[in-house]
This record gives C-alpha cells, sequence and structure tokens, in this order.
C-alpha cells in the first residue's frame, strides 16, 4: 500500500511540485474533516455575500477558501494563487515556482443536502522576478503541469496527474492520509451514459437539442441503443463516475444569457478535468476546440464543456 508521499517521491521529480501538491492534499484532508462536522459546527448556509461571479457563496465555499489560500500562501514553492472565490490573483513568493488555480468547493449547492463536494486545482509552473500577474495565468490548459480533485465523498478520494496517467488515493482516516487505490485509471472510448442538466434543454443549440434526443431515443432512435443518465449536479462527482465507470459529461452553451459561453470556468474545472480526461484516455472540448488549447483571456473565464468517452465525445461534436 503506497502512501501520497511516497507515490510522489517516484512520481515527481521536482521536490517543489512535490510540496505544493502536498500542501493542497494536506489541507483538503482539513475541509474534509470540516465538512464531516456539518451542521454541528455551524458552518452550514449562506454567508451573506457574492464573488466576482456573481454568485451567491456559502460559508463552506469561503471557509475552504481561506484554508487553502492561507496554507498555500505560506508555502515557499508558491508563485501565486487564483480561485473561483477571489476577484483576482494573489502573489506569493517571487521565488515560488508554481502557480496554482482552484475551485474549493465545486457543487457547493450539495452541501445542504449532505452530497457529494469536492475541490479541484490546476497548478503552471511560472519562474520570474517579478511579482506574479494575472497575465503569468493566462497560459492554455496544456501547459499544466499536474491537475486534480479531492471528492469529499463516502470515502474522501485525491484524483490526480503530473502528465503520466491518472492516479486515485482514498484517505485513511485513522492515519490521516492518502493510499494510492487505483493506478492509471482509464475510461472507454464508448459508452451508455450521459450527464447534462436536462431543464435547460429548450435553451440549448438545435444541435445540442438533436444530439441529446437521440440519446434519449434509445434503442428506437438513430442510435440503436439505449442510454442512462445520471447528473450529481456536481462536476467533480461527474467527473469521478466517468473516470470510474465511463461516461459523457457536458454543460453546454445556452441561450439563457447568450453572451456568457457556458457555465463551467475554465480555469478552475475545465483545464483541470480536461487534462485528467486526456490522460485517462477521453476527450475535453466546448462545442468548436479542444480545452486544453485555449488561450485564456481572464482568470474567470467560462465556457462550454464535453468532455469524456473519446468516441461519444466525437458523436456530440459532429451534430
Ligand atoms: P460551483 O459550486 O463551484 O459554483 O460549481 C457548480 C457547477 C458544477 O459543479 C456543476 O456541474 C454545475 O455547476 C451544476 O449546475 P446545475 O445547477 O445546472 O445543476
Ligand atoms: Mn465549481
Ligand atoms: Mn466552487
Amino acid at each position: 500500500m503506497q502512501s501520497l508521499s511516497q507515490f510522489l517521491a517516484s512520481d515527481v521529480s521536482s521536490a517543489s511540485l512535490q510540496e505544493v501538491l502536498l500542501v493542497t492534499t494536506q489541507t483538503c484532508i482539513e475541509i474534509s474533516s470540516a465538512l464531516k462536522k456539518g451542521s454541528l459546527a455551524g458552518i452550514l448556509g449562506m454567508a451573506g455575500n457574492e464573488n466576482v461571479q456573481g454568485e451567491e457563496q456559502k460559508k463552506l465555499d469561503v471557509i475552504s477558501n481561506n484554508m487553502l489560500k492561507g496554507a498555500l500562501l505560506a508555502s515557499p514553492a508558491i508563485r501565486a494563487i487564483a480561485s473561483e472565490e477571489e476577484d483576482d490573483i494573489v502573489p506569493a513568493n517571487t521565488d515560488g515556482e508554481y502557480l496554482i488555480a482552484f475551485d474549493p468547493l465545486d457543487g457547493s449547492s450539495n452541501i445542504d443536502i449532505n452530497s457529494m463536494v469536492g475541490t479541484i486545482f490546476s497548478i503552471y509552473r511560472q519562474v520570474g522576478s517579478e511579482p506574479a500577474t494575472e497575465a503569468d495565468f493566462l497560459q492554455p490548459g496544456k501547459n499544466q503541469v499536474a491537475a486534480g480533485y479531492v471528492l469529499y465523498g463516502p470515502s474522501t478520494m485525491l484524483v490526480f496527474t503530473t502528465g503520466h496517467g491518472v492516479n486515485m488515493f482514498t484517505l485513511d482516516v485513522e492515519q490521516g492520509e492518502f493510499i494510492l487505490t487505483r493506478e492509471n485509471v482509464k475510461v472507454d472510448p464508448e459508452t451508455q451514459e450521459f450527464a447534462i442538466n436536462m431543464s435547460n434543454q429548450r435553451f440549448w443549440s438545435d444541435a445540442m437539442q438533436n444530439y441529446v434526443n437521440d440519446l434519449v431515443a434509445g434503442k428506437d432512435g438513430s442510435r440503436g441503443k439505449n442510454f442512462n443518465m445520471r447528473w450529481v449536479a456536481a462536476m467533480v462527482g461527474d467527473v469521478h463516475r466517468i473516470l470510474c465507470r465511463g461516461g459523457i459529461f457536458i454543460y453546454p452553451w445556452d441561450k439563457k444569457d447568450p453572451n456568457k459561453p457556458g457555465k463551467l470556468r475554465l480555469m478552475y474545472e475545465a483545464n483541470p478535468m480536461g487534462m485528467l480526461l486526456e490522460q485517462a484516455g477521453g476527450k475535453a472540448f466546448t462545442h468548436t476546440e479542444r480545452i486544453l488549447d485555449i488561450q485564456p483571456e481572464g482568470i474567470h473565464q467560462r465556457v462550454a464543456v464535453v468532455l469524456g468517452a473519446a468516441n461519444e465525445v466525437d458523436k456530440c461534436l459532429s451534430y
């Protein structure tokens, strides 16, 4: 049974990248304990403010953001952080080699129903003598040196890649450390399971409506096979299911707000999950392009997301 630190010592050559991954995941263990206390700790409900994207923050969005921010800014390996819950990037040490972008709590609407949530992170390498700026973060996702998430479910799991495949770890709560439990995860190119918020159907493009209609038509339609549907309402949970048993996850563009290209955030959600899916042999696209090729224009940029089983992503985009 390999612990996370043993795994990092053999998988990651840079000591400072090992340090970034350890600090991040150690803080996620603390977030996991806070979540387990739930109502008893008085940490559920709304914080009473909005983030820069106009979304209401829950107390746990703020608490987990502050925990990660505090721990990462104290690490000499960190050059700067960017968070879904911070208006601007926060520069740390000019000697630090790594930039980290994170969604401290993904799926936070699930908190109140005691359902799955997670933390998603994306790491870039950037050096220089000047304090980091937002421009340093605006690198395409293919430049990520590591990406992953911690899923707070019935067990707490860490899933990440440093560019050599995807590995899964399970938190041993007694020892307080992650143990490698699944190596080199691969996503089957074919699937019969999809995840999309169907309540937005009438707002999608015609092509997306046609594609999903054909999935729902099952054996009686052009696809000639039945599909199952699942929706965790936390991307981290839906992506975890896809890494475990396959499928396709879609958060498409919709015309509710035609100026928004999508709901999910490029830097905190689409890029890290895109890297994981590609490392597992799957694909991650917007309606038109590979997510990891997108040149970001701002840290809070949103994109449409189609990711999962390679052949099914191709099929979806062919509409
Ligand atoms: P966050 O909690 O970080 O704002 O992200 C929520 C996102 C994503 O995790 C999930 O897939 C999606 O919102 C759920 O959207 P619906 O409200 O349409 O179900
Ligand atoms: Mn999120
Ligand atoms: Mn979030």
